[in-house]
C-alpha cells in the first residue's frame, strides 16, 4: 500500500511482520505481514477458515504467534493494550454471552483505565448513555446482555469501544447475522468513528459493503495474499485468485 521510500516515515497503527500461528497441528497463518497506517480503515476478506479471525486475534493480543513480530503504534501489543488503545470485537461465536451483566455495565467496562498509580477510573452514567444512544441501544441499557439479539450485541461492543476512546478498532464480522437496517446503522456508526481518525480493521464476508467503508483491503488465505486499494482488490479476477492463495502476475502485493 505504501512505497518503500516513505515506509520508514509512516505513522503505523499496525505492523504485522512474517507472523505464523498454529492451533495445535493446524497452521492458520504463515508468513503473514500487514502494515496499516494510523487513520486507515482496512478490510480483511477471505473464505471461511482463511485466517481472518486469527490475524485479528494476534493483533488483539488474544493469540500469541509462533513466530514473527506484531507492533501497534510502534509499541509491543501488551503496551498498546495497557494504554487501552485497542478495542476488539470478536466474532459472535467466540463470545460467552451467559455472564450476568447489564448492557450499561458492559459498556462502562470500556472506560476502565489503569492510571499511573494503578487505580481504575470510570466514566459517568451520562457517558454510557451517550455511547448507547450513538448505537441506538439506549432503550435496552438495563437489560441483561445475554438477552440481546446478535445485532444488538455487536452494537454493545461498538458502544464499549466508543467509551474506551480506542485508537484502533478490530472488528470481526460486524455485519454477519444482522438485518439490513442494523447493517446500515452499524455502517453509519463506523463511518463516524472513521471520520474522527480511528484506525479500523474489519474482517467480513460482506465484501460488497466494505468497499465504501474501507481505504484498503487485504485478502487473507493462510497469509496476506494481496493488500491494496479497494478498487484494485475488489475485482472478480483478483479476488478469485487471491482467495485461493494465488498472487496476480505483475502486481505488487506487499504494502
Ligand atoms: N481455536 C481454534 N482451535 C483450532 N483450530 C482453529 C481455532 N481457531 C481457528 N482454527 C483453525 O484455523 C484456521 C483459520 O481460522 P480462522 O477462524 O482464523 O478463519 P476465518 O477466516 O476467520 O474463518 P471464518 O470466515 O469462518 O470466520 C482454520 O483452519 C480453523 O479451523
Ligand atoms: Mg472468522
Amino acid at each position: 500500500m505504501t512505497n518503500k521510500a516513505n515506509a520508514s516515515t509512516m505513522n503505523w497503527a499496525v505492523q504485522v511482520d512474517d507472523v505464523a500461528v498454529s492451533y495445535r497441528d493446524v497452521l492458520a497463518l504463515e508468513h503473514a505481514s500487514l502494515h496499516v497506517a494510523a487513520g486507515q480503515v482496512c478490510g480483511l476478506v477471505g473464505m471461511n477458515g482463511s485466517g481472518k479471525s486469527t490475524l485479528l486475534r494476534v493483533i488483539a493480543g488474544v493469540v500469541t504467534p509462533n513466530s514473527g513480530d506484531v507492533r501497534l503504534f510502534d509499541s509491543p501489543v501488551s503496551e498498546a493494550l495497557r494504554a487501552a488503545r485497542v478495542a476488539y470485537m470478536p466474532q459472535t461465536e467466540d463470545v460467552d454471552w451467559n455472564f450476568p451483566l447489564l448492557v450499561k455495565d458492559v459498556v462502562a467496562t470500556g472506560s476502565y483505565r489503569r492510571s499511573r498509580w494503578g487505580r481504575l477510573s470510570r466514566c459517568t452514567d451520562q457517558d454510557v448513555m451517550a455511547a448507547l444512544e450513538r448505537v441506538n441501544l439506549a432503550d435496552v441499557a438495563s437489560r441483561q446482555v445475554g438477552a440481546l439479539s446478535g445485532g444488538q450485541r455487536k452494537r454493545v461492543f461498538i458502544a464499549r469501544a466508543l467509551i474506551q476512546g480506542a485508537d484502533l478498532l478490530l472488528l470481526d464480522e460486524p455485519f454477519a447475522g444482522v438485518d439490513q437496517e442494523t447493517q446500515h446503522e452499524l455502517m453509519d456508526v463506523l463511518r463516524g468513528i472513521r471520520d474522527v481518525g480511528a484506525t479500523m480493521l474489519v474482517a467480513t464476508h460482506a465484501s460488497s459493503d466494505i468497499a465504501e467503508l474501507c481505504d484498503e483491503v487485504a485478502v487473507i488465505s493462510g497469509t496476506v495474499v494481496i493488500h491494496d486499494r479497494p478498487d484494485v482488490v475488489m475485482r472478480p479476477e483478483v479476488l478469485v485468485n487471491a482467495m485461493h492463495g494465488m498472487t496476480v502476475a505483475g502486481k505488487e502485493h506487499a504494502p
